[in-house]
């Protein structure tokens, strides 16, 4: 089983950037502790803060892998190619976020591309991520 974590712009900042919203932890750290805890799922990890880059990774990865998490950050709020892109593909996409949007900013409440995936995850911190593995592979452990 195939599953693409692909995040998106200012995550490459976790750990650093707000702490108070997105935690002390590198998303590499996290991921590292994901990816052992999973073994048998072949995860890839992909971080971008292109929007075309995150579109293209989309493409590249939507017609084989059995899974796409996407945090895709702030695009999440307006962008419509990212919807597309994800429309276009075969692959399911979990949308994910660390934070709870709802308790935020009102823009952070809208999102363009809830519509085009198979569902949403967001609170949870960094465990929003395991969240959505166990949502795509059925795996409960
Ligand atoms: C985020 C929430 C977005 O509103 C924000 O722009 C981010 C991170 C989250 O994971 O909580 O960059 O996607």
């Amino acid at each position: 089983m195939k599953i693409a974590i692909i995040n998106g712009p200012n995550l490459n900042l976790l750990g650093v950037r707000e702490k108070n919203i997105y935690g002390d932890k590198s998303f590499e750290s996290y991921f590292d502790l994901l990816a052992s805890k999973y073994s048998d799922i072949e995860l890839e990890y992909f971080q971008s803060n292109c929007e075309g880059d995150i579109i293209d990774k989309i493409h590249s990865v939507g017609f084989d892998y059995d899974g796409i998490i996407l945090n895709a950050g702030a695009y999440t709020h307006y962008s419509i190619a990212i919807a597309d892109a994800i429309r276009g593909v075969k692959s399911p996409v979990i949308e994910v976020h660390i934070s709870n949007v709802h308790t935020r900013e009102d823009y952070r409440r809208v999102s363009m591309i809830a519509p085009a995936c198979r569902g949403v995850i967001a609170g949870f911190g960094l465990k929003s991520y395991e969240l959505a593995l166990i949502a795509l592979t059925g795996d409960e452990e």
